[in-house]
């Protein structure tokens, strides 16, 4: 059994699928660990590491995946990567499949089984599993972090010789697993903290963090939460009441963070231009979504904008920025699934294929799109 680590090519990716202490796990089950050269440094683990946890550096991306039976990256392979990989072996990232269909196919036809580890069932079996909460998690931290840094004034109430300074108004957008990290990483900064979200139980989430809910709790709230756990797509009707109810919050805040997410979806744009222009000169966004087309107008993807003194900071990658961390917790939710796809008696690879996890995140296999989700229009 031989398993690959691949280095990112994409520009912005610093985090690498495998840790030192995920390669000697691979080696206890059994398996051979290939890494690329260089693929850790960007997460702060030399090739040395790698080596001493039992992997071999491979000079490159071919040599690295020669042979590999498993192939982890954190972003889907590009196209150029394809002709390194073996037909049949399983490949294991975030594909971000959502209107790829170019790129699904790309797979299909490497004759790879494609797996997408953001399609992980919210079950408690594969929590360990759970790159989306991972990640957000640690977005939800470092976008308190950059928001703070943007801000020209301090987070918590200190009462000096000099004078009191308030505590910084914080309003968090979208209470999933970033928005409640945040959450509580600007109560721990002392900020006074409110947060809105569009599913009913994240109000007592929120609560529990010491903030307070503020959100149009309608009929349509209500509903507002599909069985898997996700937010719905909102009507017309319920987002001109939510944002003229936030429209007047967030005159008076001081840092915003946007977190809300449909999956498969395009980000619901939740903060005006008017919104913007509303908040004080000083004032900050942090747009989580922005990779998604963003929840705040005039946020650009990658970029610190600054429109009439408001700051709106639309990073890349955001859990990328915490890419030691992040590599760490994103190795051990691959390692989690890998587990599951190997027979530790005969130490080879035995892929359950009508396992929930597996029909849930298998997007490709022997040349075709499998996935129900993914099919390529007829
Ligand atoms: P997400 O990343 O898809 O979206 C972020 C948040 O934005 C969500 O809370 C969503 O309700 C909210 N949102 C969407 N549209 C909005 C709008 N128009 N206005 C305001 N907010 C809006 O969500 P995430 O973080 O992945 O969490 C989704 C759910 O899954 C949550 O209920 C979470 O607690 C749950 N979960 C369950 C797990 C498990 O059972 N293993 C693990 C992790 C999360």
């Amino acid at each position: 059994m031989q398993v690959a680590v691949l280095s990112e090519d994409t520009g912005v990716e610093t985090r690498v699928a495998a840790t030192p202490e995920t390669v000697k796990k691979y080696k206890a089950l059994g398996a051979n660990v290939a890494v690329q050269s260089g693929a850790g440094t960007t997460a702060g683990i030399p090739d040395a590491e790698f080596e001493a946890a039992g992997a071999t550096i491979a000079p490159n991306a071919t040599e690295a995946a020669r042979n590999a039976d498993i192939v982890l990256k954190v972003r889907r392979p590009a196209a150029g990567e394809l002709q390194d990989l073996k037909p049949g072996a399983l490949v294991i990232a975030i594909m971000d499949p959502y209107g790829q269909t170019e790129a699904l196919q790309a797979l299909a036809d490497a004759k790879v089984s494609a797996f997408s580890m953001e399609l992980m069932p919210r079950i408690t079996r594969a929590q360990v599993m759970d790159v989306l909460s991972s990640q957000a998690n640690l977005a939800g931290y470092r976008a308190v972090i950059d928001g703070s840094t943007e801000y020209g004034r301090a987070m918590p109430m200190m009462m000096t010789a000099a004078g009191t300074v308030p505590a910084a108004r914080v309003f968090v957008m979208g209470a999933g697993v970033a928005g409640l990290q945040a959450i509580a990483t600007a109560r721990r900064l002392g900020a006074v903290v409110t947060a809105t979200d569009v599913r009913p139980a994240a109000k007592e989430q929120v609560e529990s963090l010491g903030a307070k809910f503020i959100a149009v709790e309608d009929e349509e709230f209500k509903q507002a939460e599909t069985a898997g756990g996700y937010a719905k797509e909102m009507s017309a009707e319920y987002r001109a009441k939510q944002a003229a109810l936030v429209a007047s919050h967030i005159a008076k805040q001081d840092i915003v963070i946007t977190t809300a997410l449909i999956p498969g979806r395009p980000a619901p744009k939740l903060v005006t231009r008017a919104m913007v222009e509303s908040m004080k000169p000083g004032s900050v966004l942090v747009d989580l979504a922005v990779e998604r087309g963003g929840n705040v107008e005039l946020a650009e993807p990658g970029r610190v904008v600054d429109h009439n003194g408001v700051k709106i900071v639309g990073y890349l990658n955001v859990p990328g920025r915490l890419a030691a961390t992040a590599s760490s917790l994103y190795a051990k939710n691959l390692y989690a699934f890998v587990e599951t796809l190997i027979d530790k008696d005969t130490k080879t690879i035995a892929v359950k294929w009508d396992d929930e996890l597996v029909r849930a995140t298998c997007l490709t296999r022997d040349g075709a799109i499998v996935h129900s989700a993914f099919q390529p229009a007829a």
